[in-house]
Formats: C-alpha cells, structure tokens, sequence
C-alpha cells in the first residue's frame, strides 16, 4: 500500500489568510511551518490514484505531487476518484476546484452526499461542467477501493457532527463523519485515516488495535486551546474534536498501539504548528508523531 500525505493542516489552512496568531505568523515567517488543507492520496493500483477529502488546496497539492501529474495525453489523469470522510468545507470545496475533469467518482454516506447536493447544490452547481458520479461508501463490510485495485476500503461511523451549513438536515446518526480503513489484500497490511473524531467509538478502536498506520484528528492540543488562543468560546470537544492530551484526549489511545501513529488536520493555534515545539518532544515520548506534507508512507 502506498499513501501519499497531501496536507495537514485544518479548515483555514497555515498559515490562515485573517489570522496573526503564533502559528500563522510563524508560518509567514518560516516557509517549513507552511501546511496545506488535510488530504492524503491512496493509489489505488499503477497510475490510479484516489485523493482523500477534496480541500481548497487541491490543485496545488495535485501539482506538489508528480504521480498526480496528468499525462502522456493531453487531458489524462491519473486521479481514479476522491473519498469524503465527511462534508465539512474544508473537505469538499476542493470538489468544484475539480469541474475541468470529464468525470468524477466520489465515494460518501448517503448524509454526506445529500449535504452537499441539498444545501450546497453541488449537483446542479457542477452538472454543467462535468459528470460527477456518486458511489455509497461501503460501511464497515470492505470492498474494493476500485475493480483495479489490490486495496480493500471501508467505513467506520464515528459521529454525527454536521457541517455548519447542515446543522438542521439531514440523518440523525453518526454517518456524517467516518474513520476509513483501508486494506492491502495481497499482505494484509493496514491502515487508518480519521481527520475528524467527535468520539471514538468501539469499532474504531478494533480498526485501529489491527491496523499498521493510523491517521487521526489532530486539531488541538488540549481541550481548553481554542477558548485559551480565543478563537472559539468552546472547547475541543465542544467543536466536536477530541483533543490531543489529556484525559479522554487520542494520546492515551494511540500511545499503547503497536502501530506507526500521526496526526494530522493541526489547526493554526496547536503548539505543534512549531516544529520546535517541546510537545513534538512529549509526542515522542508516547511513540506518536505530526505527520508532514508530503510525507511517504508505504505498508
Ligand atoms: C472542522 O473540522 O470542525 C471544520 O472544518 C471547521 C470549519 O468548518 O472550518
Ligand atoms: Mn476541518
Ligand atoms: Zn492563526
């Protein structure tokens, strides 16, 4: 299996465009504290490719990234399809970035894919300009990513957060946000990538206890961080991601795993954003790390 980390920041971005926070300005000042949007690439087999959450970056991730170059012909893509864990702004605004292809599969729950054709009308919006083809993703039953495709992928529901946009539609379950597992049959190999955990459900942790390489919500260090930095009047969990440290934070799930284990989707106020942050250190410690832009991971 071969995973292609494409970002790893959260919903603005560092830096972010109206943001002077530490990790902002530190990013304006510091080229190697940038991170782009989270998003990893999956190849699905030779030349075909899957991109995991379709975010405001993505034609600068797909240019970052040569196996994501189009070619020999003029207008072809390696890119098979995206994958949506969930239908937060940050994860699907990158879909109309997309309207050039002549077609397009993404792979959603039936709330995320009716999120966004009900309340962003991205069906009619993108109709006019390229074929976009919905395929359910499958739930915890895996089936293969594509018919080319070596790799098994399935979903695991995590929690009903909703995009604010659709805080009032929609199913009233926990299909709205989900952790994806994907398999390699030919050696059995797996792994986890779950950029936005609201809770941590048993499932999870079995996908996780099994798996090579986990990937999960990273937003904020602690749960006071985005009342401290005065961005939210709520605290993580209360925007619905778990924190980092902590009691009940992810540190304490991930620290016992014998997998590789990374964070991912950093928001611009976590002290990890500086990578000479002594929390990089207390990560370390627990046998964790921040993934990076344009980190190689292969299982
Ligand atoms: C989130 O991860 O909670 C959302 O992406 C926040 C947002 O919409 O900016
Ligand atoms: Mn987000
Ligand atoms: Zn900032």
């Amino acid at each position: 299996m071969l995973l292609q980390v494409l970002g790893t920041a959260a919903g603005g971005g560092i830096p972010q465009w109206n943001c002077a926070c530490p990790g902002c300005s530190g990013a304006r000042a510091h080229p190697h504290w940038r991170r782009r949007h989270a998003s990893l690439a999956v190849r699905a087999a030779e030349g075909r490719w899957y991109i995991v959450n379709a975010t405001p970056d993505i034609g600068d991730q797909i240019e970052d990234f040569p196996a994501l170059h189009p070619g020999p012909e003029a207008r072809h893509t390696p890119l098979a399809g995206l994958v949506l864990t969930d239908a937060e702004l940050d994860h699907t605004l990158g879909i109309a970035r997309l309207r050039e292809a002549r077609s397009l599969e993404v792979l959603a729950t039936g709330a995320v894919r009716d999120a966004l054709h009900t309340r962003l009308h991205l069906g009619a919006v993108l109709g006019p300009y390229t074929a976009l083809t919905w395929r359910e993703l499958p739930g915890e039953r895996a089936e293969p990513l594509d018919e080319h495709s070596g790799l098994e992928i399935s979903a695991i529901p995590v929690s009903g957060k909703r995009p604010r946009y659709a805080a009032d539609s929609g199913p009233d379950d926990d299909t709205w946000v989900v952790a994806l597992r994907l398999t390699d049959r030919a050696t059995g190999a797996s792994a986890v990538y779950a950029p936005a955990l609201a809770a941590w459900p048993d499932a999870l942790q079995k996908a996780v206890t099994e798996a090579d390489c986990v990937i999960v919500d990273g937003t904020f260090w602690d749960d006071e961080e985005p009342r401290r930095t005065g961005i939210s009047t709520r605290t993580a969990t209360g925007m619905g991601h778990l924190p980092i440290e902590g009691p009940g934070g992810t540190a304490e799930r991930l620290a016992p795993l014998g997998a590789r284990c990374l964070y991912t989707h950093l928001n611009n106020t976590n002290p990890l954003v500086d990578p000479g942050a002594p929390q990089h250190e207390r990560l370390a410690e627990w046998g964790i790390g921040a993934a990076t832009d344009g980190m190689v991971i292969e299982l």
